[in-house]
Formats: C-alpha cells, sequence, structure tokens
C-alpha cells in the first residue's frame, strides 16, 4: 500500500488524500480543501521548497553526501575541482572531462582591471572583506552581458565556470586592498587552492606548504554545499526571478554574512578571544545558559541533531595544520569549551554539538588568515553550490518566482485622518 496522509477540514468534513513521497506530501493538498487556506511555517521548519538531487543530509544520523558520495570520502580522496564538477554535472568526472575543467577554470580567473582600480579601490580603507566581496560579486556581472541569457546553455555554463573561475581572484583582491597590499595576479600554472594562497600572501612572503594546500582544498570541499541553508535559499528565491547569476550569487553571499550563518566563523574566534582563559569557560557556559551572554557560537544547527560530519573532518584538519603553523592559543579554551558544553544537560537535551564553523576558524587563524575574511574563505566554495542549484532551479519545471504568502496580523480598514487632527 503507498504511503498517503489524508487531511479533512473540520469545517467542512471534506477530506483530501495526497502521497507521501520521499517524507513530503504536496502543500496543494490544503488548496485542494479549501484554495483559501495557506500553511503558516515561519523560518519554512517544515517546509520542503525544492526537489533536489544535489545534496543528502541527515540530520539524526549526521550524514552528508554529494551527488551520493559521503563527504568523508570526498573530503578524503577528492579534490576541490573535481567536487564541484561532480556538484555541477551530478557525476565524478573522468581523467579528460577532469582536466578540461580543470583547465578552463584556471584559465578565467583574471578579472577585468576596473574591477580593481576603480571599483574595489573605491570602498573605505577599513571596509570588510565580506561586504567587499558580496558588493564585487554583484558588480562582476556588470561586465558580462550575456548572463542575462539564462535559458541558453552555453551561456549559462559560461558564467558558471566564470564565477567558480573569479571567486578566489575576487576574495584575495578583497583581502589585500583591506590590508593595504597590491594586487597579486593569478598563477594559471598551479592548483586552485595553491593559487589562492599565494593570490592573497605572494610567493616569497609566503612559502605554501604541501600540508596548507591540502587543507584548503579539504576546507573548500566540506563548505561547498549543504542542500536549502540560508545563502542557498536567497540563491534560488532571487534566481527565480530569472535574474542573471551574478545577481543571485550577491544575494546569496549577503544571506551567508550574517553571524547566525556563515559568519559564525568569525564570531567563533571573537567569542574564543573573548573568553581569553580555559578557567574563565564554565563562568562563559553559565551565562550562555542564563541568556546573559551570547550563544555558544559555533554550536547548534537547524538540521544536525547528532552532529556535523563536517566539523568531525575540520577538527581533524586543524591538527594536520597545527603541524605546520603551530597550536592556535585559542584551542585549549575551544576544547574545553567543547567538552564542557557536551556534558551539560542544556545542550544536550537541546541537541546543540559544535558544526562546521566551530574548529574552521581556527584553522583559518592559524594559517595567517585574519578574522574578517574568514567569511569570505566560506563564500569561494559555496559559490558552485549556489550555482548548482540554480541550475537545477531553471531546469525544474515545477518551480516559478518565489513568492510566499503571509499571515496578515495588522489593522483593519480605516480612514485616514487629516494631520492637524491627530
Ligand atoms: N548556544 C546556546 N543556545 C542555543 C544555541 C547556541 N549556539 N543554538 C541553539 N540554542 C538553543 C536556543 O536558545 C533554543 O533554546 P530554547 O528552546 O530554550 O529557546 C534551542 O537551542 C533551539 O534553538 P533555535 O534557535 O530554535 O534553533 P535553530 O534551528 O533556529 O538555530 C542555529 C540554528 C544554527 C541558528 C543556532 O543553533 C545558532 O544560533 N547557533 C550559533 C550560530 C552558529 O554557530 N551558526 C552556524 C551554523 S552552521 C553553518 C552555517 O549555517 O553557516
Amino acid at each position: 500500500m503507498p504511503d498517503t496522509i489524508t487531511i479533512t477540514d473540520d469545517r467542512t468534513g471534506k477530506a483530501v488524500t495526497v502521497p507521501i513521497t520521499n517524507g513530503v506530501f504536496p502543500a496543494s493538498a490544503v488548496a485542494q480543501l479549501d484554495p483559501s487556506l495557506y500553511i503558516y511555517d515561519p523560518a519554512y521548519m517544515q517546509t520542503a521548497a525544492c526537489k533536489s538531487s544535489i545534496t543528502y543530509l541527515d540530520g539524526d544520523a549526521g550524514v552528508l553526501r554529494y551527488r551520493g558520495y559521503p563527504i568523508e570520502q570526498l573530503a578524503e580522496k577528492s579534490t576541490y575541482l573535481e567536487v564541484a564538477y561532480l556538484l555541477l554535472n551530478g557525476e565524478l568526472p573522468d581523467k579528460a572531462q577532469l582536466a578540461t575543467w580543470s583547465d578552463e577554470v584556471t584559465h578565467h580567473t583574471f578579472i577585468h582591471e576596473n574591477m580593481r582600480k576603480r571599483f574595489v579601490d573605491g570602498f573605505h580603507y577599513d571596509a570588510h572583506p565580506m561586504g567587499m566581496f558580496v558588493s564585487a560579486v554583484a558588480a562582476l556581472g556588470t561586465f558580462y552581458n550575456d548572463a542575462k541569457n539564462i535559458h541558453d546553455k552555453d551561456s549559462r555554463d559560461k558564467q558558471i565556470l566564470r564565477l567558480v573561475a573569479k571567486a578566489p581572484t575576487v576574495a584575495a583582491m578583497c583581502y589585500r586592498f583591506s590590508a593595504g597590499l597590491p594586487f597579486v595576479y593569478p598563477d594559471n600554472e598551479i592548483s586552485f587552492p595553491a593559487n589562492f594562497l599565494q593570490m592573497m600572501w605572494k610567493v616569497g612572503e609566503y612559502e605554501i606548504d604541501p600540508r596548507l594546500e591540502r587543507a584548503m582544498d579539504v576546507l573548500f570541499i566540506l563548505h561547498a554545499d549543504h542542500e536549502q541553508n540560508c545563502g542557498t535559499t536567497a540563491m534560488r528565491v532571487v534566481g527565480s526571478s530569472h535574474v542573471d547569476p551574478y545577481s543571485a550569487c550577491a544575494a546569496a553571499a549577503s544571506a551567508l554574512y550574517g553571524p547566525l550563518h556563515g559568519g559564525a566563523n568569525e564570531a567563533v574566534i571573537r567569542m574564543l578571544t573573548e573568553i581569553g582563559h580555559v578557567d574563565n569557560v564554565p563562568a562563559f557556559i553559565e551565562s550562555v545558559k542564563s541568556g546573559t551572554g551570547s550563544r555558544l557560537m559555533g554550536f547548534g544547527h537547524r538540521v544536525y541533531k547528532n552532529f556535523d560530519p563536517r566539523a568531525t573532518i575540520i577538527k581533524k584538519t586543524a591538527y594536520d595544520v597545527f603541524e605546520v603553523t603551530g597550536k592556535n592559543p585559542l584551542l585549549d579554551i575551544a576544547l574545553k569549551l567543547e567538552e564542557v558544553a557536551l556534558a551539560d544537560d542544556y545542550f544536550i537535551s537541546r541537541k546543540l554539538y559544535p558544526n562546521v564553523d566551530f574548529y574552521s576558524g581556527l584553522i583559518y587563524q592559524a594559517m595567517g588568515f585574519p578574522v574578517a575574511m574568514f567569511t569570505v574563505l566560506f563564500a569561494i566554495p559555496r559559490t558552485v553550490g549556489w550555482l548548482a542549484h540554480w541550475q537545477e532551479l531553471l531546469d525544474d519545471k515545477d518551480q516559478k518566482i518565489s513568492r510566499p504568502r503571509q499571515m496578515y496580523t495588522g489593522e483593519g480598514t480605516r480612514n485616514y485622518v487629516d494631520l492637524g487632527d491627530r
């Protein structure tokens, strides 16, 4: 017998039976009962807004897979560029496909001189790199008028390639401007993560240790996609208006900027720095629990209610990086926080565990990235996830422009009162 659900309208006695597919039933059942009825679901807690075959999450079991491949295997054996191809195309590339894709990406890393000389140089000297990144991604779209041809597959593929390839260049450019340093041109002869590290620090000033290059690549893999998170939802909502992908990516990056989302890695380091010493951890935890302090940043997740598999991999990567850079002095505070929180009923009962952001900031800081760059480091690889979802959205015949309804709670009709009579 197929899985079905029957919903009855107690006001009329009318009942509608609809199928349950993959744990989801169509909201149109409600419209069949009464077209003037809507579902109230703030923050989309119980809503599947799309079908997707890109990323699978099981929050209770701590499972994350890209196109069916477990994140642990991809983090161990793959590279970011291979994962990017997988996310966009649905299959791992063969040798020739990977060579072509890698070659194309490395030959689209340059950006127009006006972007650097006129656009980025116009920011205030203390502009936040993530704010610059958001604006620069939107501005980049104005250099490619063909980006508006979103129904033309060739044009669409070209914009995807450009955005994936140019994201690290834009990121490094924003950083170097904020640090008062001259721009470093991309190097097409080295790997994607090595090229990014070189654009950040310039060869000679910063020797790229292969272990750091690999750690960067692993971090890119882990951050590449994560189903319908806030930024990806922004990408889909904005993309559903059929705007060009640069504008949609800028919207997604804006969502990522927030401290409850990609901005959490920055917030974690600020929190650890404020705590200052392991002895202060119990008092900090008490302030979190009583609500007098902030939240425990880097803990908790809307979907993961057991553990975040990315956090497990990142914790291991942190130790690989510390072998090269020396231990981040904040590590002991982080470990103590984790230990105290995981033994505390407040966090246990609410199923709050370390998420991807808890340890990533420690790695970034040990590698020399300033705190303000952390969310930008998240945005570089997430760009491919946004684009994979954008592509899927445009090909999905069920999708239309996103346009939810509301539960109106304001005043009824009232007559305007002249200013003098108020
Ligand atoms: N510290 C203390 N209490 C927390 C935390 C936390 N980090 N997270 C959730 N809670 C409590 C919350 O106060 C609530 O308690 P109560 O039931 O007594 O009111 C309960 O746990 C459920 O919280 P929620 O806010 O309803 O859960 P949510 O699913 O809406 O929020 C979250 C998910 C990630 C926004 C939240 O856990 C949070 O704010 N975490 C800290 C910020 C953070 O690390 N964000 C990164 C998320 S992972 C990467 C990404 O998305 O970019």
